[in-house]
C-alpha cells in the first residue's frame, strides 16, 4: 500500500506532488511528505503524521522553497507505528542529502540494520524503509555515483518495494525501483512524473508506461530510461490512460463512496459495452489467447480477496450452471499454501479491483509456475496483475477512490457473467438462443440499478436508526449468499458495527442462536419466480428469526408480497433474471453501510486501519 509519487518539471513541485498525492490517498492515510530540491540546489523534507490535509496546512503556513524536482508519498503504517518521525521520506547519510520513500516491506531490513549499526550509523526512524536510504547514501558518498550505488542497493533487498530517491548533489534526476509493488511512469512535454498508479499524474498526462518486475527508473525532465537491476536498457510499451482526471474527483457528492454508488449504472454499462451487442451476443476479443483452451479446461480456480472474493462466488453460480464446468473460488492468501492441483487445462482467473493486491498477484504467480492458465479480471490498466496475466478482462468502472469496494464489486460480477456466457459459448453448453435471453438480460441492468437507487433515501433513513446496532446479521441463498457476506463485510468495514453473513439454509445448524427480540436481520431474498422455490424456503427462514424476535428487513424483488408480510422493512428491486439479482440487491447494502458510517460521525472514504490497494501479504 502507501502512495508513491515523483516529479521532474517546470510546475510548481510542491503543488504536482500534493496534488497527486491527494488522489493517491486512498492507498494510506496515517502520515505523508514530501522532499523537493529547491531552486538553490537544497534538499527539503516536510513530513506529518496524520491525513494529507495536516501536511497540506504545515506546508501552507511555513511554505517550501520553489523546486522542479521532488518526491511525495503518504503512508499506510508497516514498521514502525504512524508518527511524523516514520513518515516518508527518510534521510539518508551523514550529510542528509538523500531523500527516500519507499512502498512495501523490505523483508532483510533487520540484518541490514545490524551492518549499518555495526558500521556506526544512527537511524532516525523505526521503519525498515530507513535501511534503504542509508545504503544507497553510503555507496553514494564512496563512489559518486548514484545510478549504480542504487542499483548496487536494491539487488541487496528481499521483499515487496517501490522505491524512489533524490540526491542533493544530483539534482536533475529521480531514481525509482520495482519489485512485487506499483510503478507508473507518466511522460509529459518537458516534465516526467511517477505513481504508483496513473491516478497520481492523470491530471497532467495522458501517456504512461507500466514498469515491469525488478526495474530501474532513470527520470529526468527531458529523458526517461528504464532499465533492470543489472544496468541492462528495457524498452516498455507507453499507454494511453482512457480515463480523465474528474472521473477520480467528486464532483459533487458528500464522499467518493456515494459518488461510486451512484455511478454504478454508468459503470455496468461502460463494462458491457462493446462486449454485448443488442441481441445479447457476448463477443470477448480479449480471450483470443485463451480461445483454443476453453471448450477442454478441466476445472476454474477464481482466486480473489475481500470484496472481489464475493464477486468471484457470485461468479461460480453462473458459470457453473451455464458453462457446466466445476468452479471453486480461494482466498488467494490460503491458495498456493495448500497445495493445490492444477493442470495447463485448470484456468485460474484472479479477480482484483487494483490489480496489484499481493495475495493475489503471488497466487497467480504460484498457478502460473504449475502450468495453469491465467485470466485477470482487474479495473487497472497496466497494472501487475494485468501485465502477468495469459489474457485480461478489465472492468470498467472507472477510477475506485473510496477504499470500500462498491462499482468494481457490480463491474466485477458482470464480467463474470460475461465470461460465463463465452464460456457456455465456446463448450456448447447451452443454446445460443437461451444465451442470448441473458444477454438481453443483462442489458436490462444499467437502468434497473438507477431504479434501486432512487430508494436511496429511505434506507438512509433506516440505517440512521440503526446507529447504535452492537451486531447486524445478513442472510442469503444461492448467488445472494455472497451478497449476505458482502453486506456484512460493508458494514464491518464502514461502521465498524461487527456483522456476519450467513447461507439462509445454514441457519437451523447454529446461527440461529444469536436471534433475540430486537436482533437485526437483513435478508437478502431470492425471486419468486426461481424453479427451484428457493424463494418460500427464505421466506421460512424469515419467519423462524422473526418468530424468536428478530427485526428482519428484506430485499427482495418486485412483486413478493410474502417477503413483505414477515418483514420490518422492505426494499425492493426490480424483477430480473435469478442470476442477475446480486447486481441489484447490493445496492441496498453498499448504501446501508454508508449512511450507517456517516451517522456515526465516521470516515466514509478512508475507514480506520485500511488501505484501497493491499500490495503487502
Ligand atoms: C472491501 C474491499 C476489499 C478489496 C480487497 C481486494 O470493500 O475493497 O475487501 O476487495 O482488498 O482488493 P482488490 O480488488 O484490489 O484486489
Amino acid at each position: 500500500m502507501c502512495g508513491i509519487v515523483g516529479y521532474v518539471g517546470p510546475k510548481s513541485t510542491v503543488d504536482v506532488l500534493l496534488g497527486g498525492l491527494k488522489r493517491l490517498e486512498y492507498r494510506g492515510y496515517d502520515s505523508a511528505g514530501v522532499s523537493v530540491i529547491d531552486t538553490e540546489g537544497k534538499l527539503a523534507t516536510r513530513k506529518r503524521a496524520g491525513k494529507l490535509a495536516i501536511l497540506v496546512e504545515d506546508i501552507d503556513n511555513q511554505p517550501l522553497g520553489e523546486a522542479h524536482i521532488g518526491i511525495g508519498h503518504t503512508r499506510w503504517a508497516t514498521h514502525g507505528a504512524p508518527t511524523d518521525g516514520n513518515a516518508h521520506p527518510h534521510l539518508g547519510g551523514d550529510s542528509k542529502k538523500l531523500s527516500l520513500i519507499h512502498n512495501g516491506i523490505i523483508e532483510n531490513f533487520a540484518e541490514l540494520k545490524s551492518e549499518l549499526l555495526e558500521a556506526g550509523v544512527s537511524f532516525a526512524s523505526e521503519t525498515d524503509t530507513e535501511v534503504a536510504a542509508h545504503l544507497i547514501a553510503r555507496e553514494f558518498d564512496k563512489t559518486g555515483d548514484l545510478i549504480e550505488s542504487f542499483r548496487k542497493v536494491v539487488r541487496r533487498l528481499h521483499g515487496a518495494f517501490t522505491i524512489l530517491v533524490m540526491h542533493q548533489d544530483v539534482p536533475d534526476l529521480v531514481l525509482a525501483a520495482r519489485r512485487n509493488a506499483p510503478l507508473v511512469i507518466g511522460l509529459g512535454e518537458g516534465e516526467n512524473f511517477l505513481g504508483s498508479d496513473v491516478a497520481a499524474f492523470v491530471e497532467h498526462t495522458k501517456r504512461a508506461i507500466a514498469v515491469g518486475q525488478d526495474e530501474i527508473v532513470i527520470l529526468r525532465q527531458n529523458d526517461v530510461a528504464i532499465e533492470n537491476f543489472d544496468g541492462e536498457s528495457v524498452t516498455r510499451d507507453e499507454f494511453l490512460i482512457d480515463w480523465d482526471a474528474s472521473a477520480a474527483s467528486k464532483g459533487g457528492w458528500s464522499s467518493f463512496m456515494a459518488k461510486e454508488i451512484a455511478d454504478q449504472p454508468q459503470s455496468v454499462g461502460d463494462t458491457m459495452m462493446g462486449r454485448l451487442s443488442s441481441d445479447g451476443t457476448v463477443h470477448l476479443e480479449e480471450l483470443a489467447a485463451l480461445t483454443q483452451k476453453l471448450p477442454k479446461l478441466d476445472r476454474i480456480i477464481m482466486v480473489a480477496c475481500g470484496t472481489a472474493a464475493y464477486a468471484a462466488e457470485v461468479g461460480k453460480y453462473a458459470i457453473e450452471s451455464w458453462a457446466r464446468v466445476p468452479v471453486s473460488v480461494e482466498l488467494s492468501h490460503e491458495f498456493r499454501y495448500r497445495d493445490p492441483i492444477l493442470t495447463s487445462s485448470t484456468l485460474v482467473v484472479a479477480v482484483s479491483q487494483s490489480g496489484e493486491t499481493m495475495d493475489t498477484l503471488m497466487a497467480t504467480r504460484y498457478a502460473k509456475e504449475s502450468g495453469a492458465m491465467v485470466l485477470t479480471i482487474c479495473n487497472t490498466q497496466g497494472a501487475t496483475l494485468a501485465r502477468e496475466a495469459d489474457a485480461v478482462l478489465y472492468t470498467h468502472a472507472g477510477p475506485e477512490v473510496a477504499v470500500a469496494s462498491t462499482k468494481a464489486f457490480t463491474a466485477q460480477i458482470v464480467s463474470m457473467y460475461l465470461l460465463a456466457l463465452h464460456l457456455a459459448k465456446a463448450r456448447n453448453t447451452r443454446a445460443l438462443s437461451d444465451l442470448q435471453e441473458i444477454g438481453k438480460e443483462l442489458l436490462k441492468l444499467p437502468a434497473q440499478i438507477a431504479k434501486v437507487l432512487e430508494q436511496g433515501k429511505s434506507v438512509a433513513e433506516l440505517a440512521k436508526s440503526f446507529k447504535d446496532a452492537k451486531t447486524v446479521l445478513f442472510l442469503g441463498r444461492h448467488v445472494g449468499f455472497p451478497i449476505a457476506m458482502e453486506g456484512a463485510l460493508k458494514l464491518k468495514e464502514l461502521a465498524y458495527i461487527h456483522s456476519e453473513g450467513f447461507a439462509a439454509g445454514e441457519l437451523k445448524h447454529g446461527p440461529i442462536a444469536l436471534i433475540e427480540k430486537g436482533q437485526p436481520v437483513i435478508v437478502v431474498v431470492p425471486s419468486p419466480n426461481d424453479p427451484d422455490s428457493l424463494n418460500a424456503k427464505v421466506i421460512s427462514n424469515i419467519q423462524e428469526v422473526k418468530a424468536r424476535g428478530a427485526e428482519v428487513i428484506a430485499i427482495a424483488e418486485e412483486g413478493d408480497l410474502e417477503a413483505a408480510k414477515y418483514s420490518a422493512q422492505v426494499f425492493y428491486v426490480p424483477k430480473a433474471h435469478q442470476m442477475l439479482l446480486p447486481v441489484l440487491s447490493v445496492v441496498p447494502l453498499q448504501i446501508f453501510a454508508l449512511e450507517l458510517s456517516a451517522a456515526k460521525g465516521l470516515d466514509v472514504d478512508q475507514p480506520r486501519n485500511l488501505a484501497k490497494s493491499v500490495t503487502v501479504e
